[in-house]
């Protein structure tokens, strides 16, 4: 990380201004209904889903079906590729060309997060466009780079993936039936998938009040499911208040919630939640997130049958996912200090 006196200035700006509360956390969900025939369970499983989509933007689910070693195995073999040397993690140094890979944090308004990320694509190679001009079709192919320590880095990853994935997918059926529709409405959409895991190491900080490990943000995806530590410093803006709400540390349990896409989608019934992370001076954190995303060539809009002609209207015109992928990563890449594309640039005037 960068010397101390320059993250001090740059993280005056970056201080965050609420109080933050532990009480009322967000919901914990039981997936066990899943794995039984029991129609009326798996019914107030769909309503607590919806619930939860759209009180909060997230929740914590429990008897999800991913193997606790699977995990386990892919935590460890993160926390040996950070602690290695800048020198060895640098040879897996992503760039413009090979935008997988390792680098240490997004810039937002030039202030740099406390963390140190790992990405790859789940599909290899993720096709997504060349650039983010409409009249451009031209695609780009991402490839991953995987690192030589530790050894089992790459099937850890992998492995993981695939059962982050099958939950990701059980999550959006369960997203699908509470909007009131057939389950596997949403599935036509991920089959050439820009989906990534991302593994997060927040260093310990000397400066924990005046820096963050990521500053506010809403992910601009489908869904995200994190797996976090049990050092904990992830919070959540809550919708009734706006009070920043930490979500505490449940042993095995994955924190799900829904961005940007399925706002849109949902025709703002389910919204994007803010949230961010805070660093702490004694301990470092780890944390996975994995981001379930459509195809490159998705247009985004708000479902049909969600919509009439009264108190129903379509709140956005459609969006093309991948040019707006290519919008963001353009600015992330040239540290623009502009504000990144955001899905309320294609919100209707007359909504
Ligand atoms: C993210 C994110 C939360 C965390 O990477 O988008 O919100 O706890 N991470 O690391
Ligand atoms: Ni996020």
């Amino acid at each position: 990380m960068g010397e101390v006196d320059s993250a001090f200035i740059q993280a005056i700006e970056h201080r965050p201004k609420l109080a933050v509360t532990e009480a009322d956390g967000i919901p914990l969900i039981d997936l066990s209904p899943l794995n039984s025939s029991d129609s009326k369970a798996i019914a107030r499983l769909v309503a607590e889903i919806g619930d939860a989509c759209k009180n909060w933007g997230f929740f914590q689910v429990i008897n999800h079906g991913v193997p606790l070693d699977c995990r386990e195995k892919i935590e460890s073999a993160s926390r040996t590729f950070f602690t290695q040397s800048l020198e060895e993690k640098s040879k897996v140094r992503r760039g413009e060309l090979s935008p997988m890979g390792y680098y240490d944090g997004e810039h937002t308004k030039n202030v740099r997060d406390w963390k140190e990320v790992f990405d790859f694509v789940v599909e290899v190679p993720t096709l997504i466009p060349a650039s983010h001009e409409p009249d451009d079709k031209e695609l780009k192919m991402l490839h991953n780079q995987w690192p030589l320590y530790p050894p089992n880095f790459r099937e850890a990853c992998e492995d993981y993936t695939r059962e982050t994935e099958k939950l990701s997918y059980k999550l959006l059926e369960l997203i699908s039936l509470s909007l009131g529709l057939p389950a596997k409405r949403f599935n036509e959409f991920f089959k050439d998938k820009t989906s990534f895991l991302r593994l997060n190491y927040y260093p310990r900080c000397p400066v924990p009040h005046l820096a963050l490990g990521v500053g506010r943000h809403k992910d601009a995806g489908a869904l995200t499911v994190l797996a976090q530590d049990d050092v904990g410093g992830l919070e959540v803006k809550r919708k009734t208040d706006g009070e920043w709400i930490r979500v505490k540390p449940t042993p095995n349990a994955y924190i799900v919630n829904v961005g940007d896409i399925i706002q849109v989608w949902s025709n703002d019934k389910y919204e994007s939640v803010e949230h961010r992370v805070m660093v702490n001076s004694e301990k470092e954190r780890f944390s996975i997130p994995f981001f379930f995303n459509p195809a490159h060539y998705t247009m985004v809009e708000p479902l049909k049958e969600l919509l009439d002609d009264h108190q129903n209207r379509a709140k956005y015109k459609a969006f093309n996912w991948g040019k707006f992928v290519a919008a963001r990563n353009l600015s992330n890449f040239k540290k623009l200090d502009v504000e990144n594309i955001q899905i309320y640039h294609f919100r209707k005037s007359d909504q």
